[in-house]
């Protein structure tokens, strides 16, 4: 017999028929009559009921089917009598495939929290919390790629290891093969990274956008969606070392253009997850309405998880520049009662509690934020004609802060190789970039979208280690 999801079983097509269930036991209850069995496969937030009479089941029988067991059911899918399920199994056989010890296995019917749940990672896909929310970027990232293939835009895979730091941070991940403890050196006593693998100092890139332009500069439009590692010691609930970015590149656009398709991609997979993924939603909505009411009465959120996105995908962003930001920002009552941490003036970097108060204090709603100071973004950004800003954007979520950023880049290769000058970037590392200037230069722009804090945002989870299956952090890369 052929084996069919929980997923496809819960639409009652098989209904009167006999059916074969695979998956793990979640729960086990009943009385001396019959054992109901909740039995999961991943296809749904929602278990199917096995029921297992006692006249054809023994106690004894039914001894290895504990909470984590793997097992394999057949019998007849029946509509059920029960409340909480539409549909259930009469068993006919019950095998079990893999058995789960009730006294070493970690996860109990109770709930666990969730930093008890990092803790045993390799375990934690099988709570309905998480279930929900990787089944939720699954559809997110498909999303993604559905976007971009719809608008004829060509997916471009970015190298992993390079020779360059595309933002300029020096915040990167070294990659060699030297002998740690018996490094070669040259005659000044630097280490000689010629011996190096490849004959270089390389590393884990932070972002494909310099190769990604140099695509844009042939096929139009692309993006890339891969990995991308930091090596910033940020210890907090919105950094990775290891997270995967989205780089849609367009020639020919401008700011404008650049900001319009990144709000139209947000709404186009927020909508698609709400379309694809209710019953995630609607479970983690409930979960975040729970730890709403551990929050005091002022600070809980007026909106359900669900509303919030639907309001996301309908309402346009705000769009405002980063002097209108600062303007606000110095305007504010926090400002004037002293509540932010950090420096608020013309010039500084917006910190992660200015962009929240901008979201959901002041506008309560997403934010684009364009024209930043140049002295704070990336030397590849185009100089406006003020000679003081960039055409940089970023985008600020509600709960989230930054969630994009972008910027029309600087096309003009006197000003570009000037701004490189002045910041210390190599001009003769990046001569191949520099050469996308010098045959065939055209304006354009492109976006990165930290891809864990759109499913931040779109599941409701507080802290991105929860939204990757295995977060990378400083001093963190079990599993
Ligand atoms: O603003 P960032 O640094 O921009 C770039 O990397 C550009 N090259 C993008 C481009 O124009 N093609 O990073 C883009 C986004 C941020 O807005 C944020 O969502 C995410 O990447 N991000 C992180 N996400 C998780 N952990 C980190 N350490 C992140 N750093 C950035
Ligand atoms: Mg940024």
């Amino acid at each position: 017999m052929q084996r069919t999801k929980v997923k496809d079983l819960l639409t009652g097509a098989e209904a009167g028929k006999e059916i074969l269930l695979k998956g793990w036991v979640r729960t086990k209850r009943g009385n001396k009559y019959v054992t109901f069995i909740a039995v999961n496969d991943g296809s749904t937030i929602h278990s199917l009921q096995v029921v297992a009479d006692a006249e054809k089941f023994s106690e004894e029988a039914l001894k290895d089917v504990t909470t984590g067991a793997s097992v394999a059911v057949t019998g007849e899918l029946v509509a059920s009598q029960g409340k909480g399920q539409a549909y259930e199994v009469l068993a006919n056989t019950i095998e079990v495939l893999g058995k789960a010890d009730p006294e070493t296995y970690p996860l109990q019917k109770k709930a666990h929290s969730l930093e008890f749940l990092r803790e045993i990672a390799h375990l934690r896909f099988r709570t309905n919390t998480f279930g929900a929310v990787f089944r939720l970027r699954n559809s997110l990232a498909f999303a993604v790629h559905k976007f971009f293939n719809e608008r004829g835009f060509v997916y471009m895979h970015t190298p992993i290891v390079t020779a360059s730091d595309a933002e300029g941070a020096g915040e990167m991940f070294r990659v060699t093969t030297l002998d740690l403890d018996n490094l070669p050196r040259n005659e000044e006593g630097k280490i000689n990274f010629e011996e190096d693998f490849f004959g270089r100092s390389t590393n884990l890139t932070v972002s494909g956008q310099l190769e990604g332009e140099l695509a844009a500069m042939a096929f139009s439009d692309i993006y890339t969606f891969g990995p991308t590692f930091r090596a910033e010691n940020s210890n907090t609930a919105r950094h990775l070392a290891e997270f995967w970015m989205i780089e849609p590149e367009m020639a020919f656009y401008d700011l404008q253009d650049n900001a319009n398709l990144a709000e139209e991609f947000i709404k186009y997979v927020i909508r698609y997850a709400i379309e694809n993924n209710s019953a995630d939603i609607e479970f983690l909505g409930q979960r975040l309405a729970e730890e709403e009411k551990q929050k005091p009465q002022n600070e809980r959120n007026e909106m359900s998880l669900l509303e919030k996105l639907e309001f996301v995908a309908n309402n346009s962003f705000e769009r405002i520049t980063y002097t209108e930001a600062i303007d606000i920002l110095l305007n504010s009552p926090a400002y004037k009662k002293k509540k932010f941490q950090y420096e608020v003036s013309w010039g500084v970097d917006l910190q992660s509690e200015h962009e929240r108060y901008l979201v959901e204090k002041h506008f309560k709603k997403p934010v684009i934020v364009t024209n930043y100071p140049k002295d704070i973004k990336s030397f590849y950004m185009r100089l406006n004609d003020d000679g003081k800003t960039v055409a940089a954007m970023d985008i600020l979520a509600p709960g989230i802060g930054e969630i994009v950023g972008g910027s029309q880049r600087e096309e003009r290769l006197d000003k570009l190789t000037e701004r490189m000058e002045e910041m210390g970037v190599p001009t003769e590392e990046l001569w191949w970039y520099l050469d996308t200037r010098r045959f065939g230069s055209c304006p354009h722009a492109g976006f990165g979208l930290g891809f864990e804090r759109l499913v931040q945002f779109v599941t409701g989870m507080g802290n991105i280690r929860d939204v990757i299956p295995f977060p990378r952090t400083p001093k963190n890369a079990e599993f």
